[in-house]
């Protein structure tokens, strides 16, 4: 193993159709300047899932000099198609299928991704996240095969919150599988979806987690510039920094926990949601 640190960029929330162009020409450098071990996008990558923003998805994604792995986001599930939402959820992957949900193998550690998005739910709101028992199987699975000393850095796009708790309606399963994930050498969760960046310990049944937000390449933003998160592994520590434009430094740019409501106020002249997907008092979906 060289002596250089594992350098890993997690990006989030870019949202094609509101993308932050400057913001993407400058991670796009930064990575061909850099040349990170591993890209890990946490999911977001379209605002609507329609064609022409998977096609500028796909192109700067291809773009990108590095390993990439991608996670799904609630917003890049077929929005306006619900036969295709149900039988062919992923073919607007075509072209970076590859990198989607694909496990990364590094110097003593391994990026393991989660899916934390679901077709459909029993629930008016399908922005939030579900873990269901097979995602959380399969994961769990990749961490147990990892060989001995191997650490995990887990990949979701929801924050692992429950649902129906106080204050953190997030991901159903969300405790379930925190719960599972301390149990094994977890380094931290990283995700995306609140478009503001965190860096925080979660508890669980069985002990605490980490937890790393990104934030938005996106201009829906929340709280906080554009950024993403850079990422240092030496074998024992991960260290986080979040880059931005603006410059600011990362305790400006990180909350201090994931929001009761994660959700960024709607855009002007934003399309409201269909239907099926609105919910009735919270927010709009994010
Ligand atoms: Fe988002
Ligand atoms: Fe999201």
């Amino acid at each position: 193993m060289a002596d250089r640190k594992t350098l890993i960029f997690h990006l989030s929330d870019i949202h094609f159709g509101l993308e932050n162009n400057r913001a993407l020409d400058w991670v796009k450098a930064e990575v061909a300047a850099r040349a990170p071990d591993a890209v890990a996008i946490t999911g977001d990558i379209t605002m609507r899932a329609r064609n022409r923003e998977f096609e500028a998805a796909k192109v700067w994604i291809r773009s990108l000099e590095a390993p990439v792995t991608l996670e799904v986001g609630n917003h890049d599930l077929p929005y306006f198609n619900l036969l295709e939402r149900f039988f062919a959820p992923y073919r607007r992957f075509y072209g970076v299928e590859h990198t989607v949900e694909r496990e990364l193998k590094l110097p003593g550690l391994a990026i393991v991704p989660l899916r934390t998005t679901a077709r459909a739910q029993p629930r008016l709101n399908w922005s939030k996240g579900w873990i269901t028992g097979a995602s959380l199987a399969k994961t769990l699975r990749a961490i147990d095969e990892l060989p001995p000393g191997t650490q995990a850095l887990v990949t979701a796009h929801h924050p692992l919150r429950e649902v129906g708790t106080k204050g953190t309606a997030l991901t159903r399963n969300g405790a379930r599988a925190l719960a599972e994930l301390a149990r094994r050498p977890v380094v931290a969760v990283l995700s995306g979806h609140v478009h503001d960046a965190f860096d925080i310990i979660e508890d669980s049944a069985n002990g605490p987690v980490r937890m790393i937000g990104a934030g938005t390449l996106s201009q829906r933003i929340r709280s906080t510039p554009p950024s993403f998160n850079e990422i240092t592994w030496d074998g024992e520590r991960l260290e986080v920094r979040v880059r931005n434009l603006a410059e600011l430094p990362t305790p400006a740019m990180q909350i201090d926990d994931v929001p009761e409501n994660a959700l960024p106020p709607r855009e002007p002249g934003e399309p409201v949601a269909p239907v099926n997907q609105v919910p009735r008092t919270d927010p709009p979906v994010h």
